[in-house]
């Protein structure tokens, strides 16, 4: 059994859609959920589901090394960022090599880097008149939205979508897509 963390900073509808995504599967399970905000929605969710959930500061992630201990302790395979908003610091990405992704709500490397997330995306990509735009799946390095791309999916902007519009066409490609586009990883791990 492979064994997936989830990493989220928000509302975690990707969470919460991977966690019941993997509740039939045989070969993968999700074993927690880490984040960084005491008041995110995501913790509530993860409680209903039945999933635990780690909430951590700063220290523990950048400098005690309690994040990366956990992590180990639990046994984690496969990293999943979904939605999450911090770094990942270098130790834990040496330690999980090829085994930290992430989505990013739009086609990178469009659209990327530090500050792109959430909402700031979707009002980029109409503020730049772009006529498609989608969802990325890529590994994770130590530099915003860079690692290699493993899954792209698209939709189209039309010329009256606005950022919330824009952000349900992509949260339905998320919800389409994602928990597929881990389950390869993790089986190939
Ligand atoms: C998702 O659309 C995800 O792609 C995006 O945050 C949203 C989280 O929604 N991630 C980023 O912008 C990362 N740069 P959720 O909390 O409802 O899953």
């Amino acid at each position: 059994m492979k064994k997936i963390a989830i990493f989220a900073s928000g509302s975690g509808s990707n969470a919460e859609n991977i966690i019941r995504f993997f509740e039939n599967d045989a070969r993968n399970q999700v074993v927690g959920v880490f984040c960084n905000k005491p008041d995110a929605y995501v913790l509530v969710r993860a409680e209903r589901l039945g999933v635990p959930a780690f909430v951590f500061g700063r220290d523990d992630f950048y400098r005690t090394g309690a994040v990366s201990d956990k992590l180990k302790a639990l046994g984690v395979d496969l990293i999943v960022l979904a939605g999450f908003l911090w770094k990942v610091p270098d130790d834990i990405l040496a330690d999980f090599p090829n085994r930290v992704i992430n989505i990013h709500p739009a086609l990178l490397p469009k659209f990327g880097g530090k500050g792109m997330y959430g909402e700031r995306v979707h009002r980029a990509v109409i503020a730049a008149g772009e006529k498609e735009s989608g969802i990325t799946v890529h590994y994770v390095n130590g530099r915003y939205d860079d690692g290699a791309a493993i899954f792209r999916a698209v939709c189209s902007v039309a010329p009256d979508d606005t950022p919330e519009t824009l952000a349900a066409k992509v949260h339905a490609l998320e919800y389409a897509h994602f928990p597929q586009v881990i389950k390869e990883v993790a089986d190939n791990l």
